[in-house]
């Protein structure tokens, strides 16, 4: 059967990657979360100390770019992907609060997302893939032949991420979260290099009021649509 390319884009929080691993799971493609791979030079960052008073010591990060090496390998008992910076497992460390609350300026830097989107492309070449991100449809793989676009009001979205956070067991406020998922709403839609917008052809799913299965059941047949086209 053929293989296409998978693009799905959207807001925070707003279940993006559940739709997208599951998938990628039942038809065998591989899944990248690109947000992880973001997530991964943020932490990286912050490790460093590159988040000063001033700002981001962009000079520094450029410098380190080429040794940052981010990597995913399947967790052998849940076939999930855990992320992997330069050889360490950071799956956990890159969902804490702290990193999402300085992602998004790091995202916005123009060195970061080339370096990123190139690695991403490559990852893509031999297509099988499902993507999910903000830029994927619009910059990393405008020719995808499948293209989602996912929404959801903030509050839904923030009430998803508490819940998430406090599955595993993590401090987390809802208030506090709420203003974080309308903050980097608000950064990645504004920003210059690759905005967040839905690409012309795209497909809009607002998931507010759907369950996963319903969720799943949608994108799939999205999908038959998609090969059979
Ligand atoms: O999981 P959630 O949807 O909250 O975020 P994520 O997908 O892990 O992405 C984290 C952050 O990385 C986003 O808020 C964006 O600022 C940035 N990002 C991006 O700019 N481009 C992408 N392709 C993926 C993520």
């Amino acid at each position: 059967m053929k293989k296409i390319t998978i693009a799905i884009d959207g807001y925070s929080s707003c279940g993006k990657s559940t739709m997208a691993k599951d998938l990628a799971r039942e038809i065998g493609y591989i899944y990248i979360d690109s947000g992880a791979m973001y997530r991964a030079v943020t932490l990286y960052s912050l490790q460093k100390g590159f988040f000063t008073e001033k700002g981001i010591e962009t000079e520094a990060l450029k410098a380190a770019m080429p040794d940052i090496h981010i990597s995913f390998r399947l967790n052998p008992e849940t076939q999930r992907p855990m992320t992997f910076l330069n050889g360490t497992n950071v799956e956990e460390a890159i969902r804490s609060m702290e990193v999402s609350s300085h992602v998004s300026p790091i995202a916005a830097l123009g060195f970061v997302r080339k370096a990123l989107v190139k690695q991403q492309q490559e990852m893509g070449k031999a297509k099988g893939i499902v993507m999910d991100g903000r830029d994927i449809g619009t910059v990393v793989f405008p020719d995808a032949e499948l293209k989602i676009f996912v929404t959801a009001s903030a509050a839904i979205r923030a009430q998803r991420r508490y819940d998430e956070l406090k599955s595993k067991g993590q401090e987390a406020s809802y208030e506090k979260i709420l203003e974080n998922v309308e903050e980097r709403d608000r950064i990645d839609q504004t920003r210059e290099v690759s905005p967040l917008r839905q690409a012309d052809d795209a497909i809009l799913l607002d998931n507010s009021h759907m369950s996963i299965a319903e969720q799943k059941q949608w994108l799939t047949e999205k999908f038959q649509a998609a090969i059979n086209g």
